[in-house]
């Protein structure tokens, strides 16, 4: 079992990885609580691999590190799991949840394919995946958006040290989680 966490790493995508993310993105059981933020990320799972590869690349040279596709990986480069971020502009808001003015703040999340459910990977590579935002960007913020009766999602957001926002405001079945870079020097850089 330890194997498993040996190695576990993270890279951005390149147009190799397009079909694994299709075919995540098309599945129910993934879907289920969540969606594939097809605005911001400019593409969507109907588009083929050119097309996505292209608006990717645009949009990533457009906006820079703030926005990124990244493949979660096992030690053996195997994918098991995919996470976007993308900023968060100040007119921004989600409920009653506003981003708030002075603070740079950057939407992520995370979805595992479902073989790897249940073995502690998600909790894991969410880990990571926070460590890349802030080490990677000038994020001051990150948030998460968790859909109310998707409970396990909540805890890996909670494992990776994300709090839930208050005044706690629920739109459209999701609640938001944050992750102040404050807390991730006290927390990850200890
Ligand atoms: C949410 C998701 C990333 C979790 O990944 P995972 O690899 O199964 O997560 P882990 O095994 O690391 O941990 C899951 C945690 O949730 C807990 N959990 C699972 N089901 C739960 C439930 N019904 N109620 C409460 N907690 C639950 C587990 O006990 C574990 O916590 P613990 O370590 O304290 O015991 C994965 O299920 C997924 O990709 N789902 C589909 C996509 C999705 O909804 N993503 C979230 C978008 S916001």
């Amino acid at each position: 079992m330890d194997d498993l966490f040996k190695g576990l790493h993270l890279n951005e995508m390149m147009a190799a990885d397009i079909p694994f993310l299709l075919d995540l993105w098309h599945r129910e059981d993934v879907m289920r609580y969540t969606d594939e933020f097809p605005h911001p990320r400019g593409w969507t799972r109907r588009d083929d691999v050119e097309t996505a590869w292209t608006a990717y690349r645009h949009r990533r040279k457009m906006m820079g590190h703030d926005y990124a596709q990244l493949i979660l990986r096992l030690g053996n480069r195997t994918p098991v799991g995919e996470s976007f971020r993308f900023p968060l502009d100040n007119r921004f808001t989600f409920g009653q949840w506003r981003k708030p003015m002075e603070l740079r703040t950057t939407m992520t999340d995370i979805k595992m394919h479902p073989d790897h459910w249940g073995e502690g990977l998600g909790s894991a590579l969410m880990g990571l995946v926070v460590e890349h935002a802030f080490v990677r960007t000038k994020c001051q913020l990150l948030v998460v958006p968790p859909n109310k009766r998707n409970p396990a999602a909540a805890r890996v957001y909670e494992k990776a040290g994300f709090t839930r926002s208050k005044p706690l405001s629920v739109h459209r079945g999701h609640y938001i989680m944050e992750f102040r870079r404050e807390r991730f020097e006290e927390l990850y850089r200890r």
